[in-house]
């Protein structure tokens, strides 16, 4: 405790909401900053829409009006001393099943001045503004190597609740020969997506991608049921979508869908029966890269530590694993 009050203590000043309107630039500079060793192209895009959007009046008031209730980061604290901004946490309200929470993100103190309880305080002030606002969860997430980062939130009672990578690919690099000769799809077939076994399909869907993981991402349930009702609603909500699914015998045991993105890469949602996992990765992979080698890249959203081997052999990588911590 006697951290997160000693420099306020010292200086009261210094801690102070973020203003949208006149901080989005030193916040843009800060971030590209701190996370000069992990910033990648979808990083780089952001701090540079942080820019375009400071350069924008009618954004920032519009931000400035939906600040507490829009799913992005327009409020927060900085940490300011002698007109310097040398700290940031973004607050970023959302909604899932009904329940009000808030995202801590975009926590960065500039190197000189770390070490000092900045962050500490920061985040402590966060959690007081969420609480004030009957706040149902506190959420953020940390990569996996940020132990500094762990640290500090564990210490303010902040618990792992989800291990996530983003795996990635290129179509376009995947050498096809090795795809075949390294991976046994042990029996296992590709096949059409039937309705008939939705309920099967949702069931593994929703334990692979809760919706308290999901909220931020292009992901409807509804769009990935094959058939009659799912094309429906794809046709209203103008979604697009591919699918492939795996069986061995009669039974279903998988359901990759393929979801092109408006943004800089393309979703690809994987559901298997927990046993059949590496038999269905194995075998729905080179299907659906063969017929998808002239996209760009995709992006696979997918439990920590899970078919790591498989995945790899088929040529993705990890472009970051996240943890999820909640507050307790
Ligand atoms: C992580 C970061 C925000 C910490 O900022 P900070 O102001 O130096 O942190 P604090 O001084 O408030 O430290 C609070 C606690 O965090 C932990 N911590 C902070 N830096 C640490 C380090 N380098 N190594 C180990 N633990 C560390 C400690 O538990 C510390 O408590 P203590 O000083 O009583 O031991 C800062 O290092 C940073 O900006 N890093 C780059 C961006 C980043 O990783 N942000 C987090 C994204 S989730």
């Amino acid at each position: 405790m006697s951290t997160i009050t000693r420099p306020l203590d010292a200086a009261p000043s210094h801690l102070r909401p973020f203003d949208v309107r006149k901080d989005l630039n030193a916040v843009a500079d800060l971030v590209e900053t701190c996370f000069a060793e992990t910033l990648d192209e979808d990083g780089r895009r952001y701090v540079g829409q942080m820019r375009s959007a400071a350069r924008n009046p009618g954004y920032l008031r519009w931000a400035m009006a939906v600040a507490e209730n829009a799913p992005m980061p327009f409020s927060g604290y900085v940490w300011e001393e002698n007109g310097y901004l040398a700290g940031n946490l973004s607050l970023i309200p959302y909604r899932y099943q009904g329940k009000r929470c808030y995202l801590i993100a975009n926590v960065a103190v500039d190197p000189a001045y770390r070490r000092r309880g900045i962050a500490r305080t920061l985040t402590a002030k966060a959690i007081e503004h969420a609480r004030k606002r009957n706040t149902d969860e506190i959420w953020l997430h940390v990569r996996a190597e940020n132990s500094a980062a762990m640290n500090l939130y564990q210490s303010l009672d902040f618990h792992e609740r989800a291990r996530r990578s983003t795996w990635e690919i290129r179509p376009k690099s995947v050498d096809r020969n090795a795809v075949h000769s390294e991976i046994d799809p042990d029996g296992t077939k590709i096949t059409k997506p039937l309705s008939e076994y939705w309920d099967t399909y949702r069931q593994w869907l929703r334990s692979q991608y809760p919706p308290e993981l999901t909220w931020h991402q292009s992901f409807h349930l509804p769009a990935l049921r094959p058939g009659f009702l799912g094309g429906i609603y794809r046709f209203f909500t103008g979604s697009h979508i591919r699918q492939w699914a795996a069986r061995r015998g009669k039974a279903h045991t998988g359901l990759l869908s393929w979801q092109p993105h408006s943004k800089h890469a393309d979703h690809l949602w994987l559901a298997a029966s927990p046993e059949d996992e590496e038999a269905v990765i194995a075998a729905i992979f080179p299907t659906a890269l063969r017929q998808l080698a002239k996209r760009r890249r995709m992006l696979l959203d997918y439990q920590a530590e899970r078919a790591t081997e498989s995945l790899t052999a088929l040529g993705f990588h990890i472009q970051q694993t996240l943890i999820w911590m909640r507050l307790e």
